[in-house]
């Protein structure tokens, strides 16, 4: 019994030295640690998505400079649609096609900033889809894969398991302003209208309500 009683002491005082030492270590690697690089305020991206094994590629225009974004989505051997978003809140999904179809929505928050990933918790480094890269993880909703040698996004994937592999990267590059505007039949009351899920897109509407008010704290 006393043999043990003293055990456990020394276990005790291990896990206290333990603990202190972890805490410094824990400190150190938080001055260290790389930071997730911030969006550039324009640029063009080509993603390839796997979401539950259905397949898409987004065209993505960030244009934070005019307050807009827009995901152009082609499902795998299925419908293109435009996903629109403005940086006042409105958001247009829509096809081009015959069907004519389009839904808009209000939400209480803009684009992302380029800041986004602000706050984001180091993770490490890790090999994804060949590259070398940083690591972070931002409130429990996304996992950032960034490519150590030259900060391009690589890879993220959502907590919902949608999964995106960045093809392209134009920093700079900017869509003509022809494009972002919305068709007609966007502005006419609502009659024909598809109900399209909200989620469309790279990023949910209320993920980015989440990440928006996590980068605003
Ligand atoms: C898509 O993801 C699923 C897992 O959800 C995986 O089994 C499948 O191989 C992936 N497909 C491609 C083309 O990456
Ligand atoms: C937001 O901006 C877009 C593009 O200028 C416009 O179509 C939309 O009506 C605006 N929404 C609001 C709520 O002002």
């Amino acid at each position: 019994m006393k043999a043990m009683a003293s055990t456990s002491g020394l276990l005790l005082l291990l896990a206290v030295v333990a603990g202190g030492t972890s805490v410094l270590t824990a400190a150190a690697a938080a001055a260290e640690s790389p930071k997730p690089t911030p969006w550039p305020h324009q640029f063009h991206s080509i993603l390839f998505v796997n979401y539950s094994g259905s397949l898409s590629l987004i065209d993505l225009w960030y244009d934070w400079t005019n307050g807009r974004n827009f995901n152009i989505v082609q499902d795998q051997l299925g419908k293109l649609l435009y996903d629109l978003e403005w940086n006042n809140g409105t958001s247009f999904f829509y096809t081009l096609d015959s069907t004519k179809e389009c839904r808009s929505a209000q939400l209480d928050v803009g684009i992302l900033r380029p800041n986004w990933l602000d706050g984001a918790v180091y993770l490490g480094q890790e090999n994804v889809d060949g590259f070398l890269c940083n690591v972070w993880q931002k409130v429990d909703f996304i996992w950032y894969y960034e490519d150590v040698i030259t900060n391009r996004p690589v890879h993220w994937v959502f907590y919902t398991g949608r999964s995106i592999h960045v093809m392209t990267f134009e920093v700079g590059a900017v869509l003509e302003d022809a494009k972002w505007q919305a068709p007609l039949y966007c502005f006419k009351k609502k009659d024909t209208q598809a109900d399209y899920k909200l989620d469309v897109g790279y990023l949910e509407p209320q993920l980015q309500s989440i990440l928006r008010a996590s980068t605003q704290l």
